[in-house]
């Protein structure tokens, strides 16, 4: 149909004048929020320290694994919650950012930074590496919530089943990387609550952003509305400058074509170098087809 799609997942992360327009950001934001606020719901303790007449309740401990955007949230979160919170990650530069929230963090052997600010994929040893060292860190808390993705992968497998099974009864597991391709806790199911055998609940919740949805779809809206802003002109033309550096990325098909890099490299076709200005007739074509889809 010789469309033109610009694909929101693409979206450069670290260029300043893309922020407006990050949906990956802003619904992982409230994804994350949401996490702790569904562990603390799910887990049948207090999570601040609680001194009464009636006696002492000990404080939650919780760890997030990954602690990206959504992680960071949910750090903050179960921090004004009262709880003792961690975090890890296998991307060195996240420990400032766990800190500044007055969280531990939890050093990795494994140091994976990829390109564009993202984790890269482990190795089989690697990831073996790392499931070993976590077993012995997840086993100490009480919830766990873990949002670790790779973009265009398969979410690592963070808490192994040797995890699930030494954990304590009462223990909470929050998977936001729960998906049809796995997650990051063995036996997560998307959109499911699993009780394990010795009293573990693994909640499978790859789609939290869906249960703050008037925030959700604000920013949403937001996001989209930034996009547009760019590409339109004062007349309404939308017009498509793909030597842009947000839009050359942001672009996943110029009139059918994929231009994506990251796409291509998926779909294992040969890497192709931006395209020159389009001309003017492709851009009215651009808008023309834009209507047809809506
Ligand atoms: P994401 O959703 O791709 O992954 C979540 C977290 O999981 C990341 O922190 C990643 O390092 C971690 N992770 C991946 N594999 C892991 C493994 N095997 N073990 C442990 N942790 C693992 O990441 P998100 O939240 O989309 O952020 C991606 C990057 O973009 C981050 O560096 C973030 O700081 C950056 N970013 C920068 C922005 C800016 O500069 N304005 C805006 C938004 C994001």
């Amino acid at each position: 149909q010789k469309v033109t799609a610009l694909s929101f997942e693409l979206l450069p992360r670290t260029i300043s004048r893309a922020q407006s327009m990050d949906v990956l950001s802003s619904q992982a934001s409230i994804a994350g929020y949401k996490a702790a606020l569904v562990a603390a719901d799910q887990f049948a303790r207090y999570l601040p320290m609680m001194i009464t007449a009636a006696g002492t309740a000990k404080p939650a401990k919780v760890l997030v694994l990954g602690t990206g955007v959504a992680g960071l949230q949910a750090i903050g979160t179960a921090k004004r919650l009262g709880a003792i919170v961690s975090g890890y990650d296998v991307r060195p530069a996240s420990r400032g950012e766990v800190e500044s929230l007055g969280a531990e963090f939890l050093t990795s052997s494994v140091s994976a930074v990829g390109a564009g600010g993202y984790a890269r994929q482990l190795s089989a040893d690697e990831q073996k590496q790392q499931q070993d060292e976590l077993v012995g860190f997840i086993k100490q808390n009480d919830i766990v919530i873990t949002t670790a993705q790779v973009p265009g992968k398969k979410p690592p497998l963070l808490v192994p089943q040797q995890a699930i099974d030494n954990a304590k009864s009462g223990s909470v597991f929050v998977d936001l990387a729960a998906s049809d391709l796995g997650g990051n806790v063995s036996g997560s199911k998307p959109g499911q609550t699993v009780m394990t055998e010795n009293g573990a609940k693994i909640i499978g919740a790859g789609n939290l952003a869906s249960q703050l949805a008037t925030s959700a779809s604000e920013m949403f809206s937001k996001n989209v509305q930034a996009v547009i802003n760019d590409i339109a002109d004062k007349d309404g033309n939308l017009n498509i400058d793909l030597t842009d550096d947000v839009m050359s990325q942001l672009v996943a098909t110029d009139h059918g074509e994929i231009i994506s890099d990251r796409l291509r490299d998926a779909l294992n076709l040969p890497t192709k170098q931006p395209a020159e200005d389009a001309p003017e007739e492709a851009t009215k074509e651009t808008k023309d087809a834009d209507k047809g889809d809506e």
